[in-house]
């Protein structure tokens, strides 16, 4: 799991304590490291905890709750604030903007909007180098130019490789809402889809969420689509849009599996998405279709400078057409090229074993890991590779993050 962010919360009132405390159960980059009654003992309290996030609900005394904030941001304390009220007064709204809040939100919390706060919130500690901040999940979304180019292969073993190391917690998401076939990959019979958790969106809570989810024993878990073919119209992408952004805040990739549609549905989870890869092999209406699907996606910009297309199946005999024409055809580069091996690929596939756990000195298998572990490698705001922080072991950190 990730590193931890960790948070004191300071709230007279128990009833809203207890609503905030169920809510952050089942949120695994964050910890409740104390709680307290009175506005007056936070600071010591904060100062004794150094928490990297302080929660400062208002309602119980505006006025008092304000001035803690203002105490707060002035303090050596670096945390950042996020004060919580059921007052949507705009003038107590700018007042603790003003005492140096971060974030405001409106009570009740939704569990959607106070996961998005922690978010951005993780972002900005991450920017100064905080200890413990980590950064949110990385979206990938594994698009195809055509049926049976080798997508679902991708996405698969994509999140296996990233499974390999026992700090990522990658999901693999079967997006392909009627004939999506990861669970046959994985071979995994699930017992819930995606249909359950979309039934009880409104209800929605961190529990019910991690139990719809299947771990395989690669250590990847598995969002599958829908067991009914007609359940697929349930989906819509906002309750979809909520899903993704919940999974987000506690693990650390998602690998989604789109259909070929290229559907309302797709185009959503694109566009909330951090890359795209866009598959396809080397023959003529494949790469056709490169440059067809490319031209729609230019129309997108949230979507269009996130695309990135892979070559698959390189090598392969019925696929004439070099990779040096292909280029000069569709006139984009390649990011990447996987080659073509079917006897390992589809021995992993009719095993349900992925590639890392099958056949893990493979090629193919060291070409999508690389090309996995280069696509999600962190950065910092010049595009350059960020050197991750070398891992603490055991240790205060250590202590949560294995909760
Ligand atoms: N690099 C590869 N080398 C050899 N065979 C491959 C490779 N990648 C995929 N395959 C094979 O190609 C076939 C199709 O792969 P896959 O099901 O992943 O494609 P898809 O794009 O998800 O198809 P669909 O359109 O049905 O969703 C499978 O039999 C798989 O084993
Ligand atoms: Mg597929």
């Amino acid at each position: 799991m990730k590193s931890v962010l960790r948070l004191a919360t300071v709230d007279p009132d128990e009833r809203s304590r207890t609503v905030l405390k169920s809510m952050l159960v089942g949120v695994d980059t964050v910890w409740l490291e104390a709680e307290c009654a009175r506005y007056e003992v936070f600071m010591e309290v904060a100062r004794q905890t150094l928490p990297d996030i302080a929660v400062v609900n208002l309602d119980s005394n505006p006025q008092r709750g304000l001035q803690l904030v203002g105490e707060l941001a002035r303090s050596q304390i670096s945390c950042a604030i996020l004060v919580v009220s059921s007052s949507q007064e705009g003038s107590l709204i700018l007042q603790a903007m003003r005492n140096g809040a971060r974030e405001f939100l409106n009570l009740p919390l939704q569990l959607e909007d106070f996961v998005a706060a922690l978010d951005r919130l993780r972002v900005s500690l991450g920017g100064v180098g905080t200890e413990g901040a980590s950064r949110s999940g990385t979206i990938v979304t594994v698009a195809g130019v055509s049926g049976g180019v080798g997508c679902t292969a991708l996405a698969v073993n994509a999140g296996a490789a990233l499974a390999i190391d026992s700090e990522n917690s990658p999901v693999i998401i079967d997006l392909d809402l009627t004939l999506g076939d990861a669970d046959v990959w994985l071979d995994i019979i699930p017992e819930y889809t995606i249909k359950d958790i979309v039934e009880s969106i409104n209800r929605l809570d961190y529990g019910l969420l991690k139990r719809s989810l299947t771990r395989h024993s690669c250590g990847a878990f598995l969002l599958p689509r829908p067991i009914e073919l007609e359940h697929a119209e349930m989906i819509r992408p906002d309750d979809l849009r909520r899903i993704l952004s919940l999974l987000k805040a506690t693990f650390s990739h998602l690998i989604i599996d789109v259909s070929k549609s290229f559907s309302r549905l797709d185009m959503a989870v694109m566009e909330v998405s951090d890359r795209v890869l866009l598959v396809t092999q080397l023959d003529l209406s494949c790469l056709r279709n490169v440059i067809r699907i490319m031209q729609l996606l230019d129309h997108y910009p949230l979507i269009k400078g996130k695309v990135e297309i892979i070559v698959n199946r390189v090598g392969l005999e019925d696929c004439d057409i070099s990779l040096n024409k292909a280029l000069e055809t569709i006139g984009r580069s390649v990011y990447w090229q996987l080659p073509n091996d079917y006897s390992v690929m589809s021995g992993a596939r009719n095993n349900g074993i992925p590639l890392a756990q099958f056949a893990p000195r493979a090629k193919l298998t060291k070409a999508i890991s690389e090309m996995i572990h280069r696509l999600t490698a962190p950065v910092d705001p010049a595009g350059r590779p960020v050197e991750e922080p070398a891992k603490k072991r055991g240790g205060l950190f250590g202590l949560f993050a294995g909760r």
